[in-house]
């Protein structure tokens, strides 16, 4: 039935409910919208086969439809075990114009609360077009996408390794699911990779893996840093994380947060948001960092700055958001107050040890209702842990509202733009978009809030030296 169908979701029933929460979305989306408005018509993205591996959630189909809109066909998977939202993949494997009955929309391999074996899948799937060797562009939030043909093209070269040493059970899966692919079709990923013009990556974690690449002389095509664009990493990691971060603790614990100490761990982009977020909340808020940059930021901006040492005995909530890995272990859960709730918010789910929670004799872990745990030691004092140390704002809640996620995702689709129609611009190596376009995202979400921006007379742009219509900002300016 899979292989009549194309797609894989949780239940397309949900088609109709997701329909609806899409077309409020879209009114909350207004750049995606302005860029149907602008290209609807000329289809730019016509030839393109584009694989996405990013969170599979009402935002995200927002934005599937408008890659649709502009001329592409679409593949889709989610990058994350717990974030895709049901209702929005119904919606999308329906599409507009189907039925539950009749699916007509894209072929999309999605549902909340996947194995690892399932996920990696889906990954595969979304990048497996039928009678072709793959896509043209990835679309990628985390770089999963992007390393599994990478790999796929290294082992192909190279003979896939043993899978005891890949490192990590996740890797091992990786590794295993390689070896089977290449088993049954020799070469495809290497074919795979030359069909591919270019990626397109959503998140910091994504970008980093994109430098070591371009570093080690081993990315295989273009990248556009989706992430260091100004109007994505400056408002979603930010303004995002402000909004989601205490939507996933209260939808997980409904505790209060005000009176509360509250630790944030990473004082970065995404630090910052949650920072406020709790502060607004009338937490008291701790901040550890390791850059002194970000720690002297979070101390003039009134929070104190310690270690996890200094209170990890004392603080009842604890927010990883560094994309680092083992910043708290199982050793300071142990150490932890009764019923403490330890989240990450990250993207991936090594910032908190839970290998090494897991491993330990001492501690017990009970189910109190998806994406929330109780581990309990021997001494008889609990910690509450989200989403399994996954992205909570995404596993516990919705992750980031449509209007921040419009500005990420017209950015993804500029991106998308660039690489199908201008490619002779990117060389291999990782780019970010040129400040013009980036200006262009905040100018199409303006209007929707009431800004009135002041123009700048010709006789001001002579005096500062810059073009009247922009851009306004030297490259180096860091807002
Ligand atoms: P960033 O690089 O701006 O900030 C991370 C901060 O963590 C840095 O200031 C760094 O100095 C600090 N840090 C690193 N190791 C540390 C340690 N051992 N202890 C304390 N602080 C440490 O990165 P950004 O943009 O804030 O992203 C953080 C993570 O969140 C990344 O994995 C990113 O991909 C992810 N992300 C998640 C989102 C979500 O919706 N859940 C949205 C956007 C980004």
């Amino acid at each position: 039935e899979r292989a009549l169908r194309d797609f894989k979701v949780a239940d397309l029933s949900l088609a109709a409910f997701g329909r609806k929460e899409i077309q409020l979305a879209e009114h909350e989306m207004p750049g995606l919208m302005a860029l149907r408005a602008e290209f609807g018509a000329s289809r730019p993205l016509s030839g393109a086969r584009i694989s996405g591996s990013l969170h599979m959630t009402v935002q995200t189909a927002v934005l599937i439809e408008t890659l649709v809109a502009l001329g592409a066909d679409v593949r889709w998977a989610s990058c994350n075990i717990f974030s895709t939202q049901d209702h929005a993949a119904a919606a999308i494997a329906v599409g507009p114009d189907g039925t539950a009955d009749r699916p007509a929309g894209v072929p999309v391999f999605a549902w909340k609360g996947e194995t690892l074996e399932e996920y990696w899948w889906c990954t595969e799937q979304a990048l497996t077009w039928p009678g072709e060797p793959g896509p043209t562009l990835i679309l990628d939030d985390g770089g999963d996408a992007t390393l599994l043909v990478h790999k796929g093209r290294e082992f192909e070269a190279t003979g896939v390794p043993d899978p005891a040493t890949a490192g990590s059970e996740e890797m091992e899966i990786v590794f295993r699911l390689l070896a089977a692919s290449i088993a049954e079709n020799p070469g495809r990923w290497t074919a795979a990779a030359a069909a591919i013009v270019g990626v397109t990556e959503e998140t910091t974690t994504g970008v980093h893996r994109l430098y070591e690449m371009e570093r080690n002389g081993t990315l295989l095509f273009p990248a556009i840093n989706v992430n260091d664009s100004v109007t994505k990493s400056k408002f979603d990691n930010k303004y995002g994380c402000r909004h989601s971060l205490i939507d996933g603790i209260n939808r997980a614990t409904d505790v209060l947060i005000g009176g509360k100490v509250a630790v944030v761990c990473g004082y970065g982009d995404v630090g910052k948001g949650c920072a406020e977020s709790l502060r607004g909340q009338g937490a008291r808020v701790i901040i550890t960092e390791i850059d002194p940059i970000c720690a002297l930021q979070a101390a003039m901006d009134g929070y104190q700055v310690l270690r996890m040492e200094d209170v990890v005995a004392y603080a009842d909530i604890f927010i990883t958001a560094t994309g680092n890995k083992d910043i708290i272990t199982g050793e300071h859960m142990a150490r932890m107050k009764h019923q403490a709730i330890v989240g990450n918010i990250g993207h991936f789910d090594n910032e908190i040890d839970m290998g090494g929670l897991a491993r330990r004799s001492d501690v017990t872990r009970v189910t109190v209702k998806p994406q929330v745990d109780e581990w309990t030691f021997a001494d008889g004092h609990s910690v509450i842990v989200l989403s399994e140390g996954r992205l909570l704002n995404l596993g516990n809640a919705t992750g980031h509202p449509s209007f921040v996620m419009s500005n990420s995702f017209t950015n993804q689709t500029i991106a998308q733009l660039e690489l199908h129609t201008r490619i002779d611009s990117y060389p291999i190596g990782v780019h970010v978009l040129p400040k013009h376009l980036d200006e262009k995202v905040a100018r199409l979400h303006l209007d929707a809030l009431g800004v009135r921006l002041t123009t700048l007379t010709d006789e001001q742009a002579g005096y500062l030296g810059i073009p009247a219509e922009g851009p306004y900002k030297p490259d180096h300016y860091r807002y």
